[in-house]
């Protein structure tokens, strides 16, 4: 959520268009299920957890005893080994323009990825997240709450340079401060 906020805050074409898909879906009573297909809300959210993921240097995993090969390497068997995610999804071998915060490429420009496998920060397979849905569906109601009635931007004095330089990695992150304004609309 802090990490998608910074980006909305600093590119507000993105919240209006957030604003006016959801606002069509969210009549009467509600819930998830009106809103989960929002592609701009889910392009922006993917975003947020392709560019900061919340196991930034990535998981822990051992080979088999007959060792593994990826690609032309082999790594021994036995070994320890990790793939960090902050890394895969900054990897312009993975995503065209690949720093940048672009939520159309989940949906409309399918192009800008080259490696849909890269994108994992919920780890995969039978040791994957068991809260994933659920992470996502407070991701989508929240967010979608929010820009349906704010407009968000940086606080006076707030440059968004500590939580990209004070952001520490303890297996899960932990975000650098950031000082944000909601005004109502
Ligand atoms: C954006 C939010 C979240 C992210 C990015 C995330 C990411 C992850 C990742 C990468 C793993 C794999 C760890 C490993 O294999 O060593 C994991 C495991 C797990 N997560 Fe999440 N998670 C999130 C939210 C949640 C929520 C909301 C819950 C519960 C309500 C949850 C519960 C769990 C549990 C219980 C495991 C262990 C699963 C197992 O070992 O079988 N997570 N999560």
């Amino acid at each position: 959520m802090t990490y998608l906020f910074y980006h909305l805050a600093q590119e507000p074409e993105h919240v209006q268009k957030i604003r006016k898909e959801v606002q069509s879906l969210m009549k009467g009573d509600w819930s998830d299920k009106d809103i989960h297909g929002a592609m701009h809300l889910n392009g922006a959210i993917n975003e947020a957890l392709r560019l900061h993921p919340p196991v930034p240097s990535g998981l822990f995993r051992m080979t088999p005893p007959e060792g593994l090969h990826v690609g032309e390497t082999f790594i021994p068997g036995s070994t320890t080994y990790l793939m960090p995610s902050y890394v895969m999804g900054r990897d312009e071998h993975n995503y065209e323009d690949a720093d940048s915060f672009v939520p159309e490429r989940w949906y409309s420009r399918p192009d800008m990825i080259k490696h849909k496998d890269a994108y994992a920060p919920f780890s995969m397979g039978p040791m994957g997240c068991i809260g994933k849905n659920l992470a996502l569906t407070e991701l989508r109601t929240l967010t979608a709450r929010l820009l349906a009635g704010f407009d968000v931007s940086l606080a006076q004095g707030e440059d968004g340079k500590r939580i990209m330089t004070e952001t520490l990695d303890h297996f899960t992150v932990d975000p650098g401060d950031l000082d944000l304004v909601f005004t109502k609309v």
